[in-house]
């Protein structure tokens, strides 16, 4: 069991942001703003999923993860919460959300299925976020020169994926989840991430009109691919989800830990 507590974040979302926010690098923004427009929809897709996975547990199993159940979507609703006020100032700013109506869509078709598909989606997803969680909060310089408390909302939002990683993929195996299906879905999920993700950021680069300058590719070549660069580093953590005896656990979280220690000022503990 993982002890996950709910954090409110202080910061300060009202006041607007630059375009450029992320260290005035065009490629890095859009990247990020397109990742942030797809969590409020995905966020509560996972919630629903935890929370229905749960209910569909005896009675004793229900009692053993009551707890972390609630700790998770405490968590995961404060991040919903936090990326709704963030994408109200993309919006302003003239980038428009195509992923998180598409998203919906692709939802709306799960209505009715058994939970454990939910939790092999959600599972599959919370390793994809558990691994750039732990990439960002190893390579949390390169957030140097952003606008600090945006640094604050990413490296946060890190630490707690960090945190409740092993929530889903838990109740999916506690769940008698079928092996075959957690890895189908993986493979699934990889691919609609990565177009989703690359769609959104071209079209924030579009609108933003800087989809063409070679200083936006050079970056995200770089960002991606360069010595600390992210898909480079992911590739074998994210390789290990296909292993028979995998479990998220088996992937350390220590720069989690030390974060949320080390910026304990940054947030207050809720219920505390
Ligand atoms: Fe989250
Ligand atoms: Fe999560």
């Amino acid at each position: 069991m993982t002890d996950l507590v709910v954090r409110r974040l202080l910061i300060d979302l009202e006041a607007p942001f630059a375009r450029h926010w992320c260290n005035g690098d065009a490629f890095r923004t859009a990247f990020f703003n397109a990742l942030s427009m797809s969590f409020p929809v995905g966020e509560q897709f996972f919630i629903d999923s935890v929370r229905n996975g749960h209910k569909a547990l005896p009675d004793e199993e229900q009692r053993k993860y009551k707890s972390e159940v609630q700790g998770f979507v405490g968590q995961e609703a404060t991040h919903r919460r936090i990326h709704a006020l963030f994408n109200n100032h993309l919006e302003k700013q003239g980038l428009v959300n195509a992923w998180g109506p598409r998203a919906l869509a692709r939802q709306k078709m799960m209505q009715g299925v058994d939970v454990r598909h939910w939790l092999a989606i959600t599972a599959a997803n919370e390793h994809f976020t558990a691994i750039f969680a732990e990439w960002m909060l190893q390579n949390s310089d390169l957030l140097d020169g952003c606008e600090s408390r945006l640094k604050t909302m990413w490296l946060w939002h890190s630490a707690e994926e960090s945190e409740h990683k092993s929530t889903a993929f838990d109740l999916y195996r506690a769940l008698n989840g079928d092996e075959k299906w957690r890895l189908r879905w993986f493979r699934r999920i990889t691919i609609m991430f990565l177009a989703d993700t690359l769609r959104q950021t071209i079209d924030n680069l579009r609108r933003d009109g800087t989809l063409w300058k070679w200083s936006t590719w050079k970056s995200g070549a770089a960002y991606f691919f360069g010595r600390r660069g992210l898909l480079r580093q992911s590739y074998r953590p994210w390789k290990e989800y296909l292993r028979k005896d995998f479990h998220p656990q088996q992937q350390h979280s220590d720069l989690s830990d030390r974060w949320l220690a080390d910026n304990a000022d940054a947030y207050n503990v809720v219920g505390s």
